[in-house]
């Protein structure tokens, strides 16, 4: 079955991580994520896949090529302006062939059964099939109210909170019948959310709601990136983890030194030629990535810390991201959902706490951050 994934955001709300790196290339426990969306299309016969990109493109072609060392056909297109999310699948619509198609957002962590969505496509006779999902807020999202068979009766993208009917959102994965593309004009900025789907409500086509009670987040905001790796490390959804398992919930990748009295305390997963020093305490919900070097008696806590990256010594990090190649001098603590850019030098004892972002490249001199 053929599919289409949407890459081509600016990912502003993961600034400062998506800088450097587009949204769906960033690692979740040490792998891109659109690495396990892909497999996961691959799982259920989706092995033809379009990818339409927008911004920073090469990171997608350099790491994947034509998708052969995955076993799946991937295609790159890119716009030169960023034609919104029903425009981006009418550019790549020559791509899809006739029958149904899988289109997704490229920025869910699902183990949707794509199966049972396509088999329900099919049952109800759509044109287009929207994978729902119930949030608690869902005026980030769009809304989806559903009769009594299935049908949706309206589409709200990003509702007041006196427009909420409902719990279950658009969960950002369809089936789609190419031909409802027809009347969409090429080459312009379109949106399914504001424009096709509520047009075709309006023509009173067939679109169904496929509510899902599978597990699903969107990794838009830093707060959610660090969830989705404790979801993973958790064991919420299953995703693959490298490494081997040395202990209970302890993962350890290849080349790894592991200093005197150093404590790994699981579930956490480290990646490969990572250095622990002495004393230093990794704690549960924890990932980190390749290359990185931990100092003697740091302690690294629900956080994210990406490819060599340097904490040094008697630093504190907990539920923050660091980013790769930044180098945190001794005595630097970060807290509370902080999230330090690319190649980074902070200086000694700085505090970044209270979800501070700090830009790539960054040169922090010793104490200047403090809360
Ligand atoms: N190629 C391309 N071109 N891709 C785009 C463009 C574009 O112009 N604009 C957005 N995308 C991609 C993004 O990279 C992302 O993977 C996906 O489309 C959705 O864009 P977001 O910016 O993440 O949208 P959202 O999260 O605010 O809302 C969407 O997702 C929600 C579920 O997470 C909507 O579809 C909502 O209805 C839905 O509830
Ligand atoms: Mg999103």
């Amino acid at each position: 079955m053929k599919g289409a994934m949407l890459v081509g955001g600016f990912g502003t709300r993961l600034r400062p991580l998506t800088v450097t790196t587009p949204k769906p290339m960033l690692p979740l426990v040490n792998t891109p994520f659109l690495e396990i969306e892909l497999l996961h299309l691959k799982e259920y016969g989706v092995d033809d896949v379009v990818l339409s990109t927008g911004y920073l493109p090469a990171v997608f072609d350099e790491y994947f090529g034509d998708g052969s060392r995955m076993g799946i056909k991937l295609t790159h297109v890119t716009e030169d302006k960023p034609l919104g999310t029903c425009g981006a699948i009418k550019n790549v619509a020559g791509q899809l062939g006739d029958g149904p198609v899988i289109v997704c957002n490229g920025d869910i962590l699902t183990d949707l059964d794509i199966g049972e969505l396509v088999d329900y496509h099919q049952r109800k006779g759509a044109v287009v099939t929207i994978t729902l999902t119930p949030v608690e807020d869902p005026t980030a999202y769009g809304l989806v109210p559903l009769d009594e068979d299935g049908r949706i009766s309206e589409f709200l993208e990003k509702p007041s909170w006196d427009q909420v009917v409902t719990n279950l959102i658009n969960a950002g994965t369809y089936v789609l019948d190419p031909a409802v593309l027809d009347q969409v004009p090429g080459g312009e900025n379109y949106s399914f959310e504001r424009q096709l789907f509520p047009d075709l409500l309006k023509q009173g086509e067939p679109l169904y709601g496929f509510p899902s009670d599978c597990y699903w987040l969107d990794l838009g905001t830093p707060r959610k990136y660090i969830s989705a790796h404790h979801d993973i490390l958790g064991g919420k959804i299953k995703v693959p983890l490298g490494g081997k398992e040395i202990r209970e919930k302890v993962f350890v990748g290849r080349d790894v030194e592991i200093g005197r009295d150093a404590g790994l305390n699981g579930p956490l997963l480290v990646g490969d030629r990572v250095s622990i020093g002495a004393g230093a305490e990794i704690g549960g919900l924890t990932c980190i990535g390749n290359g990185v070097r931990v100092g003697p008696g740091a302690r690294v806590e629900g956080s994210v810390i990406l490819d060599d990256a340097v904490i040094g010594e008697r630093c504190v990090v907990e539920q923050s991201v660091v980013g790769r190649g930044t180098v945190l001098s001794p005595g630097v603590h970060v807290a509370e959902y902080s999230v330090l850019g690319d190649n980074i030098e902070a200086g000694e004892e700085n505090e970044f706490r209270r979800g501070i972002r700090v830009w790539p490249s960054t040169v922090i001199e010793a104490g200047k951050i403090k809360f």
